[in-house]
């Protein structure tokens, strides 16, 4: 090849690259003589040097793109690959090249760079070559056709990574009711969700707007719109107030939505609405998003209502009317509570009430509940919920406010309480507070006080503003009650009552008895005193006395003895003491239970399940015998996960089978009260299935269904 380039008369630029045999020395001299030599060049220069007429190259791809781009006509001398269809291409498509094929000799190299620098037909190559340049260089500036490709290639990838479907679809959408005790729940389970690695949007109207502090800074927050007017809360009341926002939202949270799904596309894994906002269910089964029910009020309630309904539609409903001793009864197989204690409220009739709770729950549009409970306060509640009422999984994954803290109050929190409270001595103080919805008449105000006053007990009384029937806050009270206070008392408008039911100095809390009142208090391991006003806080009242015993419900109208009495019964008797170590461990499985481990931990880590944020199947129930499960796989995961946490009727075993967690798991099951129960349960879906098979039962049907059908 040297010996050829030399004949040829032609200088020459050659890149030897290091590692290429070294040339014989006469050649070198040769070389060196007619040209120059280097190791490696920089290729584009060289080739846009006006200098540089001829390319001999292997022809690789950009070799063969940089010689085209500078009007560089080639000796194409491929190795293999796709340089022999390039060379192909050069020499006989473009026709701006010459290849040298078979042997490289002295005579065949110096021909060839004559042909292409010297001879006739060299001229013609090179204007060829210098056509195709203009061509090249204008398919890549503006409207040239490869412009144009990478263009489309841009919108082609733009529109597929729109399209892609990621891996995990984990935004949640939440809607509260616009009410204190439903927005602090909401809230708390929305921090817990966010802390495992959920994104948050929460939809609001605009009553009791929830201005999230820097807490919540991660968090989405939409508006509902609606144009209801704003004294619609007050004058409506909650039931009438519910049922009227639902219609009103009905359509608007479809569009709501609609945006939210355009805008974060995929992302939206689900819609969380609390029980009572209904209308954000039927929106998320339109766009066919999983929705999930979230109860802020317990288990218990949640059957009452259906008892409730099913007393109507049997028409039962005369002992909820009626007052001559009837409304003391018990509901049978529904003990400890009586008539009376029924969810109704005196702000509607029983009618409008029940057209609210049918609303509630439609379990064939919703994928899953959600109760902000735990099994350790009702676990028959529950299991009958889920065995005779629901068909898709319940969650009970509270206490919330353990698991997830969060600044949700919407009216300012007086915290010079506190500094009063650390005055006090331990267990000397009770607590007075009737939550954000609550009223009391201004008699029954002065009554309390007196009673409080004769108790020798001191006090610290939440009077919210508004909360007394006719006034803005205590301006309608007699001096009297002034005077009474301030011998033992400490009057707040507001207090941060997670706060003060964790302070020492509280023995007591006085309570309407909220369900978030009710677990904050528990989960201090705080005996209570009952005064429900309406609804849950009835069924809640209930429990507290007769089934957790750890509270006195005080009824019938208020008067100084019976407050006294009460108020001493707590404070200063045995009895009361009793109360409180029993609500010091009912606080004690309650922590465990949010705990890892605890069975409301648990809850929350299956409802994140990809699976249970999907539309759950209909249940299919199988003969249920005692079971310890450790499933493999398949679908004995999920038979477990039924068996534990649906059917109550088995434990799972999750970490590694060692010594100690056999044992414990055996013990629980025959040996502890919670295996009794579990094969209670047991023996109540036995009875089920059989009755399945038995004449007239669904599975007894079936197959002659099935037959029919084949
Ligand atoms: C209502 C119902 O009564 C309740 O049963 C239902 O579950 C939710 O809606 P509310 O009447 O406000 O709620 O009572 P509650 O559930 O006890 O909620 C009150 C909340 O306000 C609690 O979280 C409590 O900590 C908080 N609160 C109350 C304060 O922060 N400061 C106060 O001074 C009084």
């Amino acid at each position: 090849m040297a010996l050829g380039l030399c004949d040829s008369n032609q200088p020459f630029l050659w890149v030897i690259r290091q590692g290429s045999d070294p040339l014989p020395e006469e050649v070198n001299k040769i070389v060196s003589e007619k040209g120059y030599i280097v190791k490696w060049a920089p290729q584009m220069e060289v080739l846009a040097h006006p200098a540089v007429g001829g390319f001999w190259s292997h022809c690789g791809c950009n070799s063969t793109l940089e010689s085209l781009v500078e009007g560089v006509p080639m000796i194409c001398r491929p190795f293999h690959g796709e340089q022999k269809l390039n060379a192909i291409y050069i020499e006989s498509i473009w026709k701006i090249g010459i290849q040298i094929e078979g042997e490289v000799e002295r005579g065949v190299v110096e021909r060839a760079v004559k042909r292409l620098l010297v001879d006739e037909e060299s001229a013609s190559m090179r204007e060829r070559a210098l056509v195709l340049k203009e061509k090249v260089k204008a398919s890549v500036r503006s409207g040239g056709s490869s412009y144009s490709a990478l263009d489309e290639f841009v919108k082609y990838l733009e529109k597929v990574l729109e399209m892609e479907e990621k891996p995990t679809r984990r935004r949640v959408v939440l809607v509260p009711v616009p009410a204190q005790g439903h927005i602090t729940p909401m809230m708390q389970l929305a921090k817990a969700l966010h802390s495992k690695g959920f994104s948050i949007t929460v939809a609001q109207t605009k009553f009791n707007y929830f201005i999230p502090s820097d807490d919540f800074s991660d968090f989405q927050f939409v508006t509902i719109p609606e144009s209801l007017p704003e004294s619609d809360f007050d004058d409506l009341r909650p039931i009438l107030f519910l049922l009227k926002l639902n219609k009103e939202c009905q359509m608007s949270f479809k569009d709501c939505l609609g945006h939210l799904l355009v805008q974060q596309g995929n992302e939206i894994s689900c819609v969380i609405y609390d029980e009572f906002m209904y209308f954000a269910g039927d929106a998320a089964k339109e766009f066919k998003l999983p929705n999930v029910i979230f109860s802020t009020t317990n288990a218990t309630t949640f059957v009452c209502r259906s008892v409730f309904e099913k007393l109507y539609a049997n028409n039962v409903l005369a002992p909820l009317k009626d007052s001559k001793g009837q409304q003391d009864e018990l509901v049978p197989e529904f003990h400890p509570l009586r008539y009376k204690d029924f969810p109704v409220s005196c702000w509607a009739t029983l009618e409008s009430i029940l057209e609210l709770y049918r609303n509630t729950v439609d379990e064939r549009a919703a994928s899953a509940v959600i109760i902000n409970t735990a099994s350790c306060l009702e676990s028959s509640s529950l299991s009958w919920l889920q065995q005779e009422r629901l068909v898709i999984p319940v969650y009970p994954i509270g206490p919330l406010h353990i698991v997830a803290s969060a600044p949700t109050s919407l009216l300012e929190e007086n915290k010079s309480c506190i500094e009063w409270l650390n005055k006090q001595k331990v267990n000397s103080v009770i607590y007075i507070s009737l939550g954000s919805l609550a009223l009391m008449e201004v008699n029954e105000v002065m009554q309390t006080a007196s009673g409080l006053d004769s108790s020798n007990q001191h006090f610290l009384w939440v009077i919210r503003p508004g909360s007394i029937c006719d006034s803005e806050w205590i301006e309608c009270l007699h001096e009297e009650f002034l005077k009474m206070v301030s011998r033992r008392g400490y009057i707040v408008k507001w207090a941060p009552q997670k706060e003060v039911l964790a302070h020492p100095a509280v023995g007591a809390f006085w309570s309407h008895c909220g369900w978030n009142s009710t677990l904050e208090s528990l989960g201090e391991g705080v005996p209570m005193i009952c005064r429900p006003f309406s609804t849950d806080q009835k069924v809640n009242a209930r429990y507290l006395e007769c089934v957790w015993k750890v509270g006195i419900q005080v009824e019938g109208e208020l008067n100084i003895g019976g407050v006294e009495k009460a108020v001493k019964r707590l404070m200063v008797d045995e009895e009361g003491e009793e109360m409180r170590e029993r609500a010091f461990s009912l606080k004690e499985k309650l922590i465990a239970s949010v705990t890892s481990g605890g069975s409301s931990h648990k809850s929350l880590e299956e409802f994140e399940l990809p699976g249970c944020l999907e539309r759950h199947p209909a249940q299919h129930f199988f003969a249920a015998w005692g079971l310890m499960g450790e499933p493999f796989h398949g679908e004995q995961k999920l038979n477990a996960m039924y068996i534990e946490s649906v059917w109550s009727v088995g434990i799972q075993i999750e970490v590694e089978v060692e010594r100690g967690v056999v044992e414990r798991a055996v013990k629980r099951l025959l040996a502890d009260e919670e295996g009794a129960s579990m094969r209670e349960r047991e023996l109540v879906l036995k009875e089920k299935v059989k009755a399945a098979v038995r004449s007239g039962g669904s599975s007894y049907n079936a197959p002659d269904e099935f037959v029919n059908y084949l």
